[in-house]
């Protein structure tokens, strides 16, 4: 099979991390017979010191025209603070890129070897850690309008909007339910519909949905709520399905459950349109562009290397391929020889994607 994907590194660790994965990609397709085809563009600061643009044409006809996109991170905290907020990196190019993308798929996996890692005693991850958490990722608070900062200090108003239709509360709560019918059938949907009127929305319209999945075993949780239970009772987790804020926060709370932000994966998907195409999938591990250990060979690869599984699994519909790059990475970790520092070891990020390579081989 020909696989055409779009490679943007972007900013800080990104260009070791999406190196990484490139590795591994490349030895998966030569151990499956694939040929892939990787277009490289700039995004972000690396694009801004090059064009005066985070996002330039160039690079968006690369992703228009590739099948798949496998992101690193943008971003760089210090030079950020220089612009606006609208002109950002994370803004421009970004959320740009995830236009259409409503679902957005973060799989927190405990390893067993990385166990003690895990903040939590024993007693709360001993039945295994393995929760895929269903973002929705175009609508709420990040686009709604009216968003801005109006008036003169000290009496200026700031307005964001958390602004939800019925047709992008129903088409993320199926992705849920659909998943949850392919895993444990359990989905967890969280909300705050005890004060929110988006999420009274997506309440009545989960509990309508569930009639028409009676093997799955649907549950409501308050936002507040389900932030503590994911620390009291992790294992019983199984598919989590919230809104787009929601999701940002629970996500990065959960990671620390899979040992490290630098763990986990995510895949941003949508629909096809009338011309049968939609926006480009983008794959990106969930953590951002680490400027302290940038260029250093420290970051940890594993997410963004469990994120072209992602990618082979949901683009391309390979699951061997996909299951035989997860398999070499848990492995390594359960080994718990060649880690990287943020999983208490003291390896490169080259050394830990050498380790996963020998065991793909
Ligand atoms: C994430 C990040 C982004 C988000 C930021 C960088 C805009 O936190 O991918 O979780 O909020 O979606
Ligand atoms: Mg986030």
């Amino acid at each position: 099979m020909d696989l055409h994907i779009a490679v943007l590194a972007g900013d800080g660790i990104g260009g070791e991390v999406v190196g990484a994965g490139m590795r591994v990609l490349d030895a998966v397709a030569v151990k499956f017979g694939h040929v892939i085809h990787a277009e490289h563009a700039d995004v972000g600061w690396a694009a801004l010191d090059k064009c005066g643009q985070a996002l330039p044409e160039q690079t968006r006809a690369v992703c228009n025209r590739n099948q798949a996109i496998l992101f690193g991170a943008v971003g760089l905290p210090d030079r950020d603070k220089t612009l606006p907020l609208q002109e950002r990196p994370e803004r421009v190019a970004l959320l740009e890129l995830r236009k259409g993308l409503f679902a957005n798929l973060r799989h927190i996996f405990l390893p067993r070897g990385l166990a003690p890692r895990c903040p939590l005693k024993d007693e709360y991850i001993a039945g295994g850690i393995d929760i895929m958490i269903i973002r929705e990722l175009t609508g709420g608070l990040y686009y709604g309008q009216p968003q801005g900062i109006s008036g003169q200090s000290p009496n200026r108003h700031a307005v964001d909007t958390m602004v939800y239709s019925e047709m992008e509360v129903r088409r993320i709560l199926r992705v849920g339910f659909e998943t949850a019918r392919k895993r444990r059938r359990r989905l967890l949907s969280v909300d705050k519909a005890n004060i929110l009127a988006t999420s009274q929305l997506w309440r009545e319209n989960a509990i309508a949905m569930g009639r028409e999945y009676p093997d799955v075993q649907l549950e409501h949780m308050y936002v507040d709520n389900a932030s503590m239970q994911l620390i009291r009772r992790p294992a019983e987790m199984d598919v989590i399905v919230t809104e787009n804020t929601f999701g940002d926060i629970l996500s990065d709370e959960a990671s620390m459950l899979a040992g490290s932000i630098g763990m986990v994966p995510s895949a941003c998907l949508g629909d096809a349109d009338s011309s049968g195409k939609g926006a480009t999938p983008f794959y990106e591990p969930i953590h951002g562009s680490a400027p302290d250990i940038a260029g250093k060979n420290l970051a940890n690869p594993a997410g963004t290397i469990l994120t072209v599984a992602m990618m082979l699994r949901y683009t391309f519909g390979l699951q061997a391929e996909a299951h035989a790059i997860d398999a070499a990475v848990y492995a390594v970790l359960d080994e718990g020889r060649v880690l990287t520092g943020d999983l208490g070891g003291k390896s490169k990020c080259s050394e830990m994607t050498s380790a996963i390579l020998d065991r793909l081989r």
